[in-house]
């Protein structure tokens, strides 16, 4: 096994983009656990225009601008990032590698990203802030019909010192998920969801992935976010918004920002690709709060068209995962390192010394 800084080799495998990552991770997770990862709804269709619609998109890059320094730092709600590609939540870490979100910590802090932990992490958020003191972190919650188990983990997580909150709210029911049924996917034994250990009564009842059915609220509405608002300082971000309507409402209610996502694909099929969704919020918002983006992003020049369409910042969910079975630590921060590479190179080749100047002017609209 050689390791360089050039390409790093694990076997025979060298990496040298994201992809190569989901092809070592399809090849060494266990059927369920991979299949768990790639999922999406239904027929997959939504999952799958998520790649496809920034294959659509094509640039207009500007050319004899003195590229030969670039800065690619940005700022999401008020503090500096390395770059504008942070982590998703998403469940199980543990699944992908032993040590689990705790390795994901480890790398974001490395690369001095934002990284969104998952209430489904099989680390605990204590476990996770003790593994990376530094980090920049934000904790995504949902809505359970038991308002004080989300009350108590709110208050748990803006004392650990986490600076956002990430409000799913694309997930009133769970989307249907045909291998997950057919692999009657569940949490192995050993692992569990860290953040409610020892919340639920281990009861024979059904359970879906990790805590007993039904415990998502699907009353939740509007005025949970004023609910929220009401028990929190911290600021606020709805992720699974995808319609101007929507945009509109998240902003009159006060919040502070909103991350574009159809969640991977793995909620409603048929919905558009988040990237096709962007530029009417971006249009509506006006700048008022930021706007994010995640799903499908996989090279650096998928980042600059987010961000020439209008997003602050996006987000990576499956290559995190994939980084993570590849080596842990190493493996994230390698996909962290990889995309950050290529954006570099992508505004350098179309003229961008830094992201202010990465805008709308760079899209070809006529192609669209
Ligand atoms: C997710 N996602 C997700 N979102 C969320 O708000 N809470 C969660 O616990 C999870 N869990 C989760 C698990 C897995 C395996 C996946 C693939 C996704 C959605 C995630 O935050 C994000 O929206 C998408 O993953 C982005 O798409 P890409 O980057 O995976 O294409």
């Amino acid at each position: 096994m050689v390791s360089n800084r050039e390409g790093v080799c694990c076997g025979d495998m060298q990496m040298v983009c994201l992809t190569d990552f989901e092809e070592y991770a399809k090849e060494h997770l266990s059927k369920a656990t991979w299949d768990y990862y790639a999922a999406g709804a239904d027929e997959c269709c939504t999952r799958d225009d998520n790649l496809l619609a920034y294959k659509r998109i094509r640039l207009r890059p500007r050319i004899l601008r003195d590229v030969s320094v670039s800065d690619t730092r940005t700022t999401v709600q008020g503090t500096e990032i390395s770059f504008p590609v942070g982590i998703a939540p998403t469940a199980f870490h543990c699944l992908a590698w032993h040590e689990g979100e705790v390795a994901t910590a480890r790398a974001t802090e490395a690369l001095n990203t934002c990284y969104i932990t998952s209430t489904y992490s099989t680390c605990s958020v204590e476990e996770i802030v003790a593994a990376a003191p530094n980090g920049y972190r934000w904790f995504q919650l949902y809505v359970y019909r038991d308002r004080k188990l989300s009350e108590q983990m709110v208050h748990r997580v803006e004392a650990l010192g986490y600076k956002a909150l990430v409000l799913t709210v694309d997930v009133p029911y769970t989307g249907k998920r045909r291998n997950d049924i057919r692999n009657q996917f569940k949490l192995p034994p050993h692992l569990k969801v860290k953040n409610f250990d020892g919340v639920f009564q281990e009861t024979a009842g059904p359970e879906e992935y990790g805590i007993p059915a039904n415990t998502l609220d699907p009353s939740i509405s509007w005025k949970d976010v004023y609910w929220l608002q009401s028990i929190t300082r911290l600021p606020i971000i709805i992720k699974g918004i995808l319609t101007k309507e929507d945009a509109e409402l998240a902003v009159e209610h006060g919040v502070q920002g909103i991350i574009v996502s159809n969640h991977g694909g793995r909620q409603l099929d048929g919905g558009p690709a988040s990237i096709d969704a962007l530029p009417e919020i971006v249009d509506t918002v006006q700048g008022r709060i930021e706007v994010y983006v995640d799903g499908g992003i996989r090279t650096g020049s998928d980042v600059l068209k987010a961000l020439a369409l209008g997003a602050k910042c996006v987000f990576i969910g499956r290559p995190a995962v994939w980084g993570l079975a590849y080596k842990g630590e190493e493996g994230v921060r390698e996909v962290l390192q990889i995309l950050n590479d290529e954006f570099r190179l992508s505004m350098a080749l179309s003229g961008c010394r830094n992201v202010a100047e990465i805008n709308r002017n760079l899209i070809q609209f006529s192609k669209l």
